[in-house]
């Protein structure tokens, strides 16, 4: 702030600041970082997944100290763990459940932003950066399932990285070079040990430092979606709304570490196979290239997505293609493209429609799990609702978003299950809604009676 001491010049502190900004730094992104006063319970999420991070780290360092990558040794060197190295069940059992609580705790912190439109102007680039490490979290998780060589950590590599055959022309050579041998063989386990230990990791604290730059340059957004910076401003010129993040916040998301914590140390101690979800059964028994294990599913956290991916059959592709014309037609005759576009858009949406039934249905299934996933990078784009927050949408968006949430959570039921025929006949409606909520976006956002936004946030206090 214009006027205010940045930098210590006394003590420890000032020698320090002399040569490092430390309280520069602490003021523009704690003690004066300045956001909104309404955040609720939703506003835990961020921080928590911070807490997380630093919990997988810290626990990785410490199991890494004990597991051998190695084919013939990995397994039991888990077991030798687990068994004599002291408190070695607490650090792999924080360490296998903190993978679980991860997903838990960023499912509901993008929840948190689908439901203000935190994504929206300007904060896209937060929300990309969020999306980045969503991407890195799942080759995270991925590849460190592998690492204790059970069965369901085998079979279940195994299946996931043939999907990459799918994939016309390069698809066999590309599963062959991620593998590194013909199956997945001790050349996999080093080379995913690898990338679980240190690639990956460096690369999302990389993120995460620009996920939070990001949202310190534009600003925090807030349950009603209202910019607090656009409001008034005191004599400082500090947004009236607005209070800094330390003490208010720093000390609220302590009710947040405590409630988490008493969850994360709940299942630890009590649970930590979560009856199989967290931990699954067949991963107890020792990777055996010879025995597929009856039913493969990967944990829960991927299971909406390998849902949608057994969704694709050669009959639904039939669905599929109906819809792509459809769209074609639609786009045509009242899309409100500009120029060009008109065309191009219903002519590639012809061309896919052509190709769904060309082309192999196994592929279109890996698209329709990696499009699931990709689609969510193009939020800031698809809604365009005049209004940020729920708040001010009308009630029936509401509902929109509740089935989208319901449809999520039966699709991830549905991935832990053997395939059946009702249970497919789910997948697919499931998966034409989860993608028709976000391509019919820029059409059902824009729909329906708005409520007005205040001018200023709204907030009582409690
Ligand atoms: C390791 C994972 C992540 C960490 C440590 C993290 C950290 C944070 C923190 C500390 C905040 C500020 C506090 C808060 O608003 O809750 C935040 C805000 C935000 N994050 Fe994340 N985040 C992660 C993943 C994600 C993902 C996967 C997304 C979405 C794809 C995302 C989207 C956002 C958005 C949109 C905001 C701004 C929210 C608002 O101002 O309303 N983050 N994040």
């Amino acid at each position: 702030m214009a006027g205010e001491k940045t930098v210590e010049t006394t003590g420890l502190l000032g020698w320090i600041d002399r040569r490092f900004p430390a309280s520069k730094l602490f003021k523009e992104h704690m003690s004066e970082y300045y956001a909104p006063k309404n955040f609720n319970f939703w506003y835990f999420f961020g921080s928590l997944a911070l807490l997380v991070l630093v919990i997988q780290i810290v626990t990785g360092i410490f199991l890494v100290m004990n597991y051998k990558p190695d084919g013939n040794l990995a397994f039991e060197s888990v077991e030798f763990i687990m068994r004599e190295v002291p408190w070695g069940w607490l650090i792999r059992y924080m360490h296998s459940t903190g993978a679980s609580m991860f997903f838990v705790v960023v499912y509901l912190h993008m929840l948190r932003g689908l439901f203000y439109g935190s994504y929206r102007k300007p904060r896209e680039l937060v929300w990309i950066f969020g999306m980045a490490i969503f991407l890195c979290l799942m080759g995270e998780a991925f590849m460190g399932y592998l690492l204790p060589w059970g069965q369901m950590s085998y079979w279940g590599a195994q299946v996931i990285v043939n999907l990459f055959s799918a994939i016309p022309f390069i698809g066999p050579e590309l599963s062959l070079w991620i593998r590194g041998d013909y199956v997945v063989s001790d050349a996999t386990l080093n080379r995913f040990f690898a990338f679980h230990v240190i690639a990956i990791p460096l690369v999302l604290i990389g993120l995460v430092v620009a996920h939070i730059i990001a949202l310190h340059e534009v600003g925090s957004n807030n349950p009603d979606g209202v910019e607090i910076k656009d409001g008034p401003k005191d004599s400082k010129g500090r947004p009236i709304d607005g209070i800094p993040f330390h003490p208010f916040y720093s000390v609220h998301d302590l009710v947040g570490v405590a409630g988490f914590l008493i969850v994360f140390a709940a299942i630890v101690f009590f649970a930590p196979e979560m009856g199989g979800y967290f931990l699954e059964f067949n991963n107890f028994i020792p990777a055996d290239s010879l025995k597929t294990p009856p039913h493969i599913a990967p944990v829960w956290y991927f299971t909406p997505f390998y849902s949608m991916l057994r969704a694709i059959t050669a009959d639904f592709t039939w669905v599929l293609a109906a819809a792509a014309v459809l769209g074609a037609v639609a786009m045509f005759l009242r899309g409100n493209l500009r120029g060009i576009w008109r065309i191009v858009v219903p002519v590639i949406l012809l061309v896919v429609a052509v190709l769904l039934r060309v082309i192999d249905a196994k592929f279109w299934g890996v698209v329709a799990m990696g499009g699931s996933v990709v689609i969510l990078f193009f939020l800031p784009w698809l809604d365009h609702s005049p209004v940020r927050s729920i708040r001010y949408r009308p009630t029936w968006h509401k509902y929109l978003y509740g089935i989208f949430i319901v449809t999520f959570l039966v699709l991830g039921y549905l991935g832990t299950q053997p395939p059946s025929p009702v249970f497919n006949l789910m997948s697919q409606i499931g998966t034409l809604i989860y993608l028709g909520f976000f391509l019919l976006m820029p059409v059902w956002s824009r729909l329906g009676t708005f409520k007005p936004v205040p001018e200023r946030i709204t907030f009582s206090a409690h």
